[in-house]
């Protein structure tokens, strides 16, 4: 197995964010100085991935303007003598090959997966999901990765959620722990009562699939919501395997994890002055 290629879906409509997600995608939502996606997409660059897919739909051009030269601004800042913020505008263009489809109906995850098929071919591929940042030390995608080449097996990212919050994930069943740490799964639910919950672990937003999963998609019919479920189909590949996740997500498409995100993430970037300041911020607003 040798995984070149990664697909991020980013054409939903993000309900939970409006109105800010009226006109503008979730995924274009900043986190400190970048837009979420920004992060995904270094994310996979970060795991050797060279080739990615943005699955996008109507509403969605800003992001293929962000990742796209702008030859403009360049000029001006070139012309202005500001070196620092003209290389950090070039990389953004520079990063990887990026590709786009557009998912024409919001038919769910499963959908938006499908429309990758013709991209990907017959090569297992990773899938990182637009709205979620995760922050770690080793790329969560470069470790998936890893097992899957191990294990010659679909590998998904799993995090243990506190139970009252289960019903809002696809949630696995795990079997006996291998010795390089990975957890055979052995069912997925999607959305379960925490009553009929098999465990707190739930997925995470980043996978490595193989090229299985489309023919799984095309027989799989809508589920939880209508939509058709990336869950519904996981759960029929012949083996799947899960790895804890080692680092911090977040769900930038809620209030509280976004501000959870900037915040963190202020708070533990490398600009002392920010962090200070940040700091400074939060404790105020705390006494007083
Ligand atoms: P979500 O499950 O958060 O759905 O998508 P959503 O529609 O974007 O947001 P809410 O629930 O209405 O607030 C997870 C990821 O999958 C993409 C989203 O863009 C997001 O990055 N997605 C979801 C699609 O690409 N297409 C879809 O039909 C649904």
């Amino acid at each position: 197995m040798d995984v070149n290629k990664a697909v991020i879906p980013a054409a939903g409509f993000g309900t939970r964010f409006l109105p800010v997600t009226k006109a503008q995608p979730k995924e274009m939502m900043p986190v400190l100085d970048k837009p979420t996606i920004q992060y995904v997409v270094e994310e996979a660059v970060d795991a050797g991935i060279d080739d990615i897919l943005i699955i996008t739909g109507r509403g969605k051009q800003s992001i293929e303007r962000h990742f796209d030269k702008s030859y403009e601004l360049e000029a001006e800042l070139a012309a202005a003598g500001k070196d620092d913020r003209l290389d950090r505008v070039q990389e953004i263009a520079d990063l990887c090959d990026i590709h786009y489809v557009r998912q024409k109906e919001r038919d769910g995850l499963g959908d938006a997966v499908r429309y990758a098929r013709k991209h990907v071919g017959d090569e297992p591929f990773a899938l990182l999901l637009g709205d979620t940042i995760v922050k770690s030390e080793v790329s969560c995608t470069a470790k998936l990765i890893d097992h899957a080449e191990a294990h010659g097996e679909s590998t998904i990212s799993l995090e243990a959620v506190p139970w009252e919050k289960v019903s809002a994930y696809g949630v696995a069943d795990v079997g006996e722990r291998s010795e390089d740490g990975s957890l055979p799964i052995e069912e997925l639910v999607e959305k379960p009562a925490r009553e009929d919950a098999p465990s707190n672990l739930a997925i995470t937003g980043r996978y490595v699939l193989t090229s299985e999963i489309f023919d799984l998609l095309e027989e799989t019919e809508p589920g939880v919501g209508g939509e058709l479920q990336l869950t519904d189909a996981l759960r029929k590949l012949p083996a799947i395997r899960g790895v804890e996740l080692d680092g911090d997500r977040y769900d930038i498409g809620n209030i509280p994890d976004w501000l959870q995100a900037n915040l963190e993430m202020a708070l533990t970037h490398d600009d002392g002055e920010m962090n200070d300041a940040v700091r400074t911020l939060v404790e105020e607003e705390l006494d007083g």
